[in-house]
């Protein structure tokens, strides 16, 4: 497969850096030259992978194509690209519908959306794409996950998880401030939170039939100190805060749809 990057950022380089990490991969990749530094460093670090004289070459050399360029440039890089019928174009622009997606890649008429995160550097995480495409999800299968969702609606309200990652450390960040606070020593907190972290990280593979809410209630024990927490945080509303954020975000990634 000859693959191309419209756009070599921080999510290229990690798309490409987890692709180039599988064993005896066969994808060549042709990348733009901007980000130039960053373009530069990929082709140097990985076999098969070089950097076009600008993005119609990319487009040129390739037959899968990332648009990876940021939201606030894409009406102006991508109506300026001659792309073919038989390109299949992958969208990793969050603000652009498939719909306007097909009207900026005329004539190419296959066209995913996908939305990588950045650890599919280390080829861990969950990439959620739209519509199901076989070759796509075997494409970012190997880097972590591949979800697929039948409807721009379903991958919307997913795109809204991304939005926890830093309420979900400042979680985390909560206990270890107060555990330094005790007195305990910063290392030994930090490292004994993550090690628990990641555990209860596994509690879904190993119950894949457990609900969230039933692995809560394993562990909150009646009149037990789990129990306690989640009471007096249920009681003072946060998991209602929480969700109210959740639809805020969902709200503005609605509207941001052009
Ligand atoms: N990073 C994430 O976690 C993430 C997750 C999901 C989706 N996305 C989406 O993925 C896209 C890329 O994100 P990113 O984080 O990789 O952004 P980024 O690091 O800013 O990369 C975008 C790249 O596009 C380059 N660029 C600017 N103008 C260009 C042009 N005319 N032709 C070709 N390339 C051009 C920029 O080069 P210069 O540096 O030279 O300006 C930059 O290297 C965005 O649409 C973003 O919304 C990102």
């Amino acid at each position: 497969m000859k693959l191309g990057f419209v756009g070599t950022g921080a999510l290229t380089a990690a798309i490409v850096t987890g692709l180039k990490s599988v064993a005896d991969n066969s994808v060549s990749v042709l990348l733009s030259p901007r980000n130039e530094e960053i373009a530069a460093n990929l082709a140097l670090r990985f076999d098969d992978v070089r950097v076009a004289s600008d993005n119609q070459a990319v487009l040129d050399g390739s037959d899968m194509v990332m648009l990876a360029v940021r939201p606030q440039v894409a009406h102006e890089v991508i109506p300026s690209l001659r792309f073919r019928a038989d390109h299949h174009v992958i969208s990793l622009i969050a603000t652009l519908s498939l719909k306007e997606i097909a009207t900026l890649v005329a004539p190419a008429r296959k066209l995913t959306k996908a939305l990588p995160m950045p650890m599919i550097a280390s080829r861990q995480g969950a990439t959620i794409l739209c519509p199901p495409d076989k070759d796509v999800a075997a494409f970012f299968g190997r880097l972590g996950k591949a979800i697929e969702v039948e409807s721009a609606s379903e991958f919307d309200a997913l795109s809204v998880v991304t939005a926890t990652y830093a309420s979900f450390f400042k979680y985390l960040d909560t206990v270890h401030a107060w555990l330094k606070d005790q007195g305990v020593d910063e290392i030994k907190g930090r490292d004994y939170i993550a090690t628990l972290f990641k555990a209860l990280a596994n509690a879904p593979d190993a119950s894949p039939t457990s609900g969230f809410m039933h692995l809560s209630q394993e562990y909150a024990t009646r009149g037990g100190i789990n129990e306690q927490i989640l009471r007096e945080l249920t009681n003072a509303g946060l998991f209602d805060t929480f969700t109210q954020s959740l639809s805020g975000v969902h709200k503005r990634i609605v509207a941001s749809q052009t």
